[in-house]
């Protein structure tokens, strides 16, 4: 595990692997999501973030919606799987490993999905609006899919982010 973390851009090609899955939570894979939680909450805006992100490829991914979702939890996705996806909607969205760039990307509105927890307990929920996006996005992740990899055109759907300097 990397002692400090920094985020890998595209097209760095760790974000293209499909990430191994974790087997057991030892002590350092708790210090590893501890660092990445916190990481993550550096970053502005920041509601999730996948391990191949900072460089480790392994099944282990943040989200935390609840600064927009009222009740939302934050959520530490070890192995996590969508079982059902329920309808669509288009939205923008951005990745740290893209900073420049925003897309119109079309996912499910509504996802069931299972995956284990920081004590290696299995667990499922449902969700939808910002927060299923956000999963369904750090799912990609793990599995090498970049948001820009979703949307229907590249020529209309994404847009050069503006340069506050
Ligand atoms: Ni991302």
């Amino acid at each position: 595990m990397p002692s400090r973390l920094a985020i890998r851009h595209f097209p760095d090609s760790i974000l293209r692997r499909v990430s191994e899955p974790v087997r057991t939570v030892d002590r350092q894979t708790r210090i590893f999501i501890d660092q990445l939680i916190k990481f993550m909450k550096c970053q502005p805006g920041g509601i999730g973030i996948a391990a191949p992100q900072v460089g480790v490829p392994r099944q282990i991914a943040i989200v935390d919606a609840s600064a927009k979702v009222p009740g939302a939890k934050l959520l530490v996705l070890i192995n996590p799987v969508i079982t059902t996806f329920e309808h669509e909607a288009i939205f923008r969205e951005g990745c740290m490993s893209l900073p420049d760039f925003t897309a119109n990307v079309r996912r499910a509105e509504k996802i069931k999905f299972e995956w284990r927890d920081i004590h290696f307990k299995k667990q499922e929920h449902i969700t939808s609006g910002l927060e299923a996006r956000c999963v369904q996005h750090e799912i990609d992740h793990l599995n090498g899919f970049l948001f820009v990899d979703r949307v229907v055109s590249l020529k209309t759907d994404v847009f050069r982010r503006k340069r506050y300097l």
